[in-house]
């Protein structure tokens, strides 16, 4: 077993510490946010994830935290870099956290063998130049003794657990020395021989994870094409909804139908509000940005993006087309996280819809199951009220938008919510509604329409 030290413990770091404890390694989570660090200390997980808090609590004795680069790195085996890369305002993500890191990391490093790995996405080239800051901030005679490699992370936020225990692949990028180490650090998931957490057992038709060994800069590439393909199917559907609309076709009947062919598939095929989230669009701007300081265009890129931002005016829009004047109306955002699952706020939709009501003179009640509490310090800002339910968001509302596919708010009685409305307008930008409601109600959906309750089909009047 190794020690391992992750620099980062936020959503990927802490989701890479502690499934590394839980295949049996000695870890310790490093990052300069005192409060996460002394949270994490009293045994509580800093973010929202399903799961993990158990396995943080079960792995507990495997698990150091701290913010001291100085006791952290110097009897590490590995050393991950798990920091932010978020988006400067150009499109290029923003390497100070890296470069931070790094420095730190070189300035610690005590002679033997180690390996760095950048589990960050980061732009293409970025090992090399993470070398660079290495051999520079360190004693010489280290050189060559330490090794960079790109394994770069695939989880999802909501499902991270099952992800990093089973994932479909794992990708390593960098020389033959350190790419051994990694396959030691990683041998129980290659193989699968880890005792598996009861909260979070193998899937019965798991079997192993594909092994892709590379260069550098085909690792930094491979999670890069990865994002921008997954982004560019949701943009693709929500391109294909807008059709449907006009010609009375139902975009779920034809994802379903399209998604059959084996070459294409179901997943990610689905229309909504359109991404969110701390990697999509900012891992798409790194790549034409990359593109651009090559002299290569990717015109597909940016049409995904241009649509997916469309795809939050098309949303407002068909408030407006109802609710036309929005000064002095009162809009309930049913979900503020990106998705579901995770209490991350990163480029959600609900963000800007919360803007952009507020700024018409429209009152915003907002909720989320989970992500409340963070926005009280992330949208400070932003001018909304806090409701304690669903229901609550929704009683005497001129509107409603749903931003976030939560199951709760599947599972609402969603006549009982239109009768609690001051105008039942529902646009259900999420497509959650999947039965007609029995009393009257405007609502509007992405790329289909619900069929018509019973009694109005029949042409009965109350
Ligand atoms: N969130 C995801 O679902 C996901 C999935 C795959 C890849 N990624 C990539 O992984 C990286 C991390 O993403 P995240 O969502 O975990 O970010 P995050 O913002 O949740 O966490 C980053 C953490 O790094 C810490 N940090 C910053 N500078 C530091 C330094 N010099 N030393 C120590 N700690 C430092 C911050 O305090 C923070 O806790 C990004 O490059 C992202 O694109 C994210």
């Amino acid at each position: 077993m190794l020690n391992v030290t992750v620099v980062g413990t936020g959503y990927v770091g802490l989701g890479t510490a502690i499934m590394l404890a839980q295949l049996g390694h000695q870890v310790t989570g490093l990052d300069v946010d005192a409060r996460k660090i002394d949270q994490l200390n009293l045994g509580h997980l800093p973010i929202y994830e399903p799961g993990l808090d158990v396995m943080l609590a079960e792995n507990a004795e495997r698990l150091t935290w701290t913010s001291d680069y100085t006791s952290a790195i110097p009897h590490a085996d590995v050393i991950f870099i798990c920091v932010g890369t978020p988006s400067l305002p150009d499109g290029r993500p923003n390497l100070g956290y890296v470069e931070s890191a790094a420095r730190h990391i070189a300035a610690n490093l005590n002679g033997k063998v180690q390996v760095i790995v950048n589990k960050s996405t980061v732009p293409i080239g970025t090992g090399d130049w993470v070398t660079r800051i290495i051999e520079d901030a360190t004693d010489p005679q280290h050189h060559n003794r330490y090794f960079v490699v790109s394994n770069p992370e695939f989880l999802r936020e909501g499902t991270a657990v099952s992800d990093s225990l089973y994932p479909d692949r794992i990708v390593l990028g960098g020389d033959s020395v350190a790419l051994q180490r990694m396959r030691d650090l990683y041998a129980p998931l290659i193989h699968q021989n880890f005792t598996a957490p009861g909260h979070s057992p193998r899937p019965a038709e798991y079997t192993v994870p594909a092994v892709v060994e590379t260069t550098l800069t085909s690792a930094e590439m491979i999670k890069y094409a990865a994002n921008a393909f997954l982004a560019l199917k949701i943009s693709y559907a929500n391109e294909i909804a807008g059709l449907c609309e006009r010609v009375g076709a139902n975009i779920d009947e034809v994802v379903s139908g399209v998604g059959f062919d084996g070459r294409i598939g179901h997943r990610f095929l689905a229309a909504g509000a359109g991404w969110g989230g701390s990697c999509f669009g900012k891992d798409t701007s790194a790549l034409i940005t990359t593109g651009q300081e090559y002299g290569y265009d990717m015109p597909i890129l940016q049409a995904a993006i241009d649509i997916n931002s469309r795809q939050r005016d098309i949303v407002l829009e068909k408030l407006r087309k109802h609710l036309r004047l929005l000064k002095g109306k009162r809009v309930a955002v049913l979900g503020m996280a990106f998705k579901p699952n995770t209490d991350d706020l990163r480029d959600a939709p609900a963000h800007d819809f919360i803007q952009r009501l507020t700024q018409l003179g429209a009152t915003v009640i907002a909720h989320d199951p989970v992500a409340m509490p963070r926005a009280r310090h992330e949208w400070a800002y932003l001018s909304y009220q806090e409701a304690p339910s669903a229901h609550a968001a929704v009683r005497q509302a001129d509107a409603v938008i749903i931003s976030t596919e939560w199951s709760e708010y599947r599972a609402l009685d969603w006549d009982a919510l239109a009768l609690s409305m001051r105008t039942p307008i529902i646009i259900d930008a999420r497509n959650v509604i999947s039965d007609p409601l029995t009393v009257h109600a405007t609502i509007e959906q992405i790329g289909k329409e619900l069929p018509k309750p019973l009694a109005v089909s029949l042409g009965v009047t109350a």
